[in-house]
């Protein structure tokens, strides 16, 4: 197509920008009735705490929110016993990835991870001009620790654990990724994206603070994407040491995160009972689902999230296509490069008893 046939000025992207795509921007074509078990929402909806505080403070959206967050930051200061200063705030954990290469990474720096994962750690490193560094997970589909130490080299500056993993919800021991944080050569810096720690067995939750204590290079990722119901409003949160989280508020946009979004963190944070019931909730449902995956006679691997990673053993496309038209959408990816697998988050139980029946439905025809 010529210049004049596109109708807009063909202005080249940086070469760091060649190559990318648009995650998921393109305008849906599934029923808007359908239900929603592909993007790992949290389909109990927000805490009405939440809800609360985003109505109470909707009329003073015309005063630019506090740069620093305070209120929030001290807020999850008390939940995690840390000082606030260990604590950035972010226009949900996608933006806190893309400040981590801002911040940290020059042109030519790698950045290591596993693969299949959360496909921003890529696109984050790539435009920042890094180089993006992506090992298999092991067979037993997990982040392979000892791949990523083989892989270090005097040009790498971050690694990313996803844990769980997005999207095979598989975790680590936290005694190993302890032992992983304690080999690392000095000046890298290790990213926990623990985007799902809170639908973790307790005892398989690493100990994020204690580390950070103990001088090791690590931060975690958390959002309120997922346990909390707030992925509509964009709120996320890291924790490190003072001096990287006060390298990043150097380089964060000033007022990225709305004054709706604290209020509404703040909200939720307050009410712990719809928490533990959701997240419990989610817990007693992703058993029941993995136990009607099993009695089908599919293969899953057990998870630790609010989604399950499933091999169909035939064409995943197809299949998220029939389940489409059976109204229940599901995910599958190619960027997983696992085309026989799809996604499916977890629900509350009428909607996991839908899925179940238009996966029987679909089963039958494919
Ligand atoms: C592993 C992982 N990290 C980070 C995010 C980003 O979360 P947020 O909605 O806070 O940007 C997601 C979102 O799905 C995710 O799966």
């Amino acid at each position: 197509m010529s210049k004049k046939d596109s109708g807009t000025r063909a202005i080249p992207v940086r070469h760091s920008v060649d190559g990318l795509s648009a995650y998921l921007a393109d305008k849906p074509e599934e029923p808007s009735e359908a239900i929603r078990l592909c993007f790992n929402e949290n389909l109990y909806g927000p805490s009405p705490g939440a809800v609360k505080a985003i109505t109470r403070f909707a009329g003073k959206v015309h005063l630019y929110p506090d740069p620093g967050g305070w209120n929030l930051r001290e807020t999850l200061a008390k939940k995690h016993g840390v000082p606030a200063e260990q604590i950035i705030l972010g226009n949900g954990a996608d933006s806190l990835i893309t400040l981590l290469s801002s911040t940290f990474l020059d042109p030519g720096e790698e950045v290591l991870f596993c693969t299949p994962t959360f496909p921003i750690y890529e696109s984050a490193a790539r435009i920042a001009m890094g180089t993006p560094v992506a090992l298999p997970l092991t067979r037993s589909y997990q982040f392979d620790l000892n791949g990523l130490r083989d892989a270090i080299t005097s040009k790498t500056k971050l690694i990313y654990l996803c844990n769980p993993n997005n999207p095979t919800g598989t975790v680590l021991p936290p005694r190993a990724i302890e032992t992983f944080l304690e080999e690392v050569p000095e000046g890298i810096l290790v990213i926990l994206d623990e985007a799902y720690v809170d639908f973790m067995d307790a005892e398989k939750i690493p100990p994020i603070c204690k580390w950070i204590s103990r001088d090791l290079p690590v931060i975690s990722l958390r959002t309120f994407s997922k346990a909390y119901g707030l992925a509509g409003i964009r709120v996320g949160y890291a924790l490190a040491a003072p001096e990287i989280i006060q390298a990043l508020y150097r380089v964060r946009e000033p007022f990225s995160v709305s004054s709706l979004a604290i209020h509404a963190a703040v909200g939720a944070l307050s009410d712990h009972p719809h928490y533990q019931k959701v997240t419990d909730a989610i817990k007693r449902e992703r058993e029941r689902l993995q136990k009607a995956l099993a009695d089908r006679d599919l293969f899953y691997i057990p998870s630790q999230a609010n989604f399950i990673f499933v091999d169909f053993e035939r064409d995943s496309q197809e299949i998220c296509r029939v389940m489409r038209k059976n109204g229940v959408l599901i995910r599958c990816s190619a960027s997983w490069v696992m085309p026989t697998w799809a996604r499916i988050t977890i629900g509350p139980p009428e909607a996991n008893d839908a899925l179940l029946q238009a996966l029987d439905k679909t089963l039958e025809i494919i």
